[in-house]
């Protein structure tokens, strides 16, 4: 059985996002969705509050499982018998920072590999910063994101739960 991780910050999930998820369980046999920690970002949700948003947007995958993690991604990889490591490729500007963690996380542990998926045009120009800074500006980001992640995101801002 072959085993993939998609880690990311995913905060929140976008519809870019989910592109790469139904791709890459096409692929894999089970595909874990891992919310996993980057030092260089910032987050306005809570590692379970990500969490519960993937859970609820992929809850029609029937091989996706979702889980978070705070160490380094090749522990779990190596702790949960990882075969592939999946990541999206928007845009050029992506492929640098890509192939430096792809070769780092390769030297660190060689019994995986990072798969990458080019991201759908239509997702191409989607992160969940430009999500964010539509949102903090009053865009609507409904087009951008499943239904429970544009409820939540009004919830924060109410300063409210996300139903944990
Ligand atoms: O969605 P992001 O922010 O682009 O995802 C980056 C992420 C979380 C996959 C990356 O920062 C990561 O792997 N973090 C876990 C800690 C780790 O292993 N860092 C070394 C990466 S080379």
């Amino acid at each position: 059985m072959k085993v993939a991780v998609y880690p990311g910050s995913f905060d929140p999930i976008t519809n870019g996002h989910l592109d790469i998820i139904e791709r890459a369980s096409k692929i894999a046999d089970k595909l874990i969705v891992l919310v996993a920690h980057n030092i260089s970002k910032n987050g306005m949700f809570t590692s379970t509050e990500k969490a519960r948003l993937i859970k609820e947007s992929v809850k029609n995958f029937s091989n996706v499982e979702i889980d978070c993690f705070e160490g380094l991604l090749v522990e779990y990889v190596k702790e949960n018998n990882i075969n592939f490591i999946v990541r999206g490729l928007r845009a050029i500007s992506d492929f640098e920072m890509e192939l430096q963690m792809a070769i780092l996380n390769r030297k660190l542990y060689s019994g995986a590999e990072t798969l990458f998926l080019m991201t759908s045009t239509e997702h191409s120009y989607l992160s969940s910063s430009m999500v964010k800074e539509l949102f903090q500006m009053n865009g609507s980001v409904s087009q951008f994101v499943p239904e429970c992640v544009e409820i939540a995101m009004k919830n924060k801002l109410c300063g409210g739960e996300t139903n944990e």
